[in-house]
């Protein structure tokens, strides 16, 4: 890795950065932001690292999720431990009834920056920056709070160091314990029929449990039952901070960008002589690359010599984002590229941000049909191209918004003014969700051959 430091990236063409009107104020923010301890640890990331080996060697599926944006508003205990809740249902749901071990990275602790299509929004005849997640500017359409401010950096680490704390207090600390199983439905999803059924397949669990229990595994003698992992991503858009949080570790003298686990390169960002692919080649986490309708075989060859070099399983994941109607058309010739050149990497279907829609109301939306549809779809194309399908990335939360149209609810373009909550895109609710890892477990099953 020649000539890579923590702060190349500055040297070259970057995009979708702020303006921060205060310079001499975000430089001071980064020099805090380096001083502060390191929110994950490279030994986790090379746990991580090996997990997604595992998901690239066909062994494992990847399960990636949570909010758009996170917000400064909506931090909240409940929030947290409600979307962590619908991940380990999930989870389940994929493993027991898909037969094969999961891993869990939450699009949490860390989830702020945003890209967006425009540089300035226009309302009312006024014309102002755009919101590009807290971590930048507010929300509020008045010029004040869309000025750019560095101290939101700051907030936006402690968040991060809180959400993740409570996290790892619920992976560790016997929430998340199989015999929880049962309590982890939410009310509002444990009335519906797939609440029941869900309380179905908890009560499967409990009877392996009580099996294992009489065969001498139990929570106390075997970590597996009462703990789990969840490992933390996001994308890595704002490289001053993500270069803050960059450290040496003294184990292998590498770098590791220590603000989460696993990183990814937007849609909007991954020009390959750009900046972001240049910071994100020399740190030694996992990463991810969004793969949309505009990238060409010849695009992804580049992008893999550069990020993934020496071809390690694991190290790269491609998140496809096609859209329901390109999905079968754009898909193979890509997934063929990296079969005969072969390249090592995991396959991982982002349904959400190639269907997102204007409903009449006037709301953001996406269809949890055109969703199931771009899932199919990936299968579908992996099936036959005799690849594997490792993983699926979500927008979604543990509370109970309408802002995703269909699913067993059946919400309605009239229902999303209801509980229209996110602060940027549309989310999958509990229930949603739940509904989709079902559909994923039966497919997996098969594709598995289980
Ligand atoms: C996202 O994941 O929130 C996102 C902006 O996706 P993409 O870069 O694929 O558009
Ligand atoms: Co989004």
């Amino acid at each position: 890795m020649q000539n890579w430091t923590p702060n190349s990236w500055r040297n070259l063409p970057i995009v979708q950065q702020p303006e921060y009107p205060d310079q001499a104020a975000l430089k001071q923010v980064e020099e805090t932001l380096s001083t502060m301890p390191p929110l994950v640890f490279a030994g986790e990331i090379r746990n991580l690292q090996s997990h997604l080996a595992e998901v690239a060697n066909g062994n494992a599926f990847l399960l990636q999720g949570g909010d758009c944006a996170e917000s400064f508003a909506e931090f909240n205990a409940n929030k947290i431990r409600d979307t962590f809740q619908v991940l380990l249902q999930m989870a389940v749901v994929l493993t027991f009834a898909g037969s094969c071990p999961v891993v869990k990275i939450g699009r949490m602790a860390g989830q702020f920056a945003k890209p967006r299509s425009a540089a300035t929004e226009t309302s009312g005849g006024i014309e102002l920056p755009s919101y590009r997640g807290d971590i930048v500017n507010g929300i509020d359409f008045t010029a004040e709070s869309r000025i750019a401010d560095p101290e939101r950096l700051l907030q936006a680490y402690h968040q991060s160091a809180s959400t993740l704390n409570l996290l790892r207090a619920f992976a560790q600390g016997g929430f998340a314990d199989l015999h929880q199983v049962h309590r982890w439905n939410q009310g509002f999803v444990d009335k519906s029929p797939l609440g029941e059924k869900y309380q179905h397949l908890a009560t499967q669990i409990d009877q392996a449990l009580a099996f294992m229990e009489a065969c001498g595994l139990t929570s106390e003698t075997t970590p597996q039952i009462h703990e789990t992992s969840l490992y933390t991503s996001h994308e890595a858009l704002l490289l001053g901070y993500e270069e803050a949080l960059t450290r040496k570790d003294s184990i292998t003298d590498q770098w590791y960008d220590c603000s989460a686990h696993m990183l990814w390169i937007g849609d909007r960002t991954r020009q390959p002589d750009h900046a972001h692919v240049e910071f994100l080649k020399g740190i030694q986490n996992p990463i991810g690359v969004k793969v949309g309708p505009t990238t060409s075989t010849d695009d992804l060859i580049r992008l893999m010599d550069i990020l993934n070099p020496d071809n390690i399983p694991g190290r790269l994941t491609l998140i496809a984002r096609m859209g329901a109607d390109n999905i079968e058309d754009m898909l193979p010739p890509l997934v063929r590229t990296v079969k005969s050149e072969g390249r090592n990497v995991v396959w991982s279907s982002d349904p959400m941000h190639g269907n997102t829609i204007k409903a009449s109301s006037g709301y953001k939306t996406r269809s949890v049909n055109a969703i199931l549809q771009e899932m199919k779809g990936f299968f579908q194309v992996h099936r036959a191209e005799g690849t594997y399908a490792g993983g699926v990335h979500f927008e979604m939360t543990g509370q109970n918004v309408t802002e995703c149209i269909g699913g067993a609810y059946q919400i309605t373009e009239e229902g999303l003014a209801d509980r229209y909550d996110t602060f940027c895109d549309p989310r999958l609710n509990g229930e949603q969700a739940l509904e989709l890892a079902f559909l994923i477990a039966d497919t997996l099953k098969e594709a598995r051959g289980k």
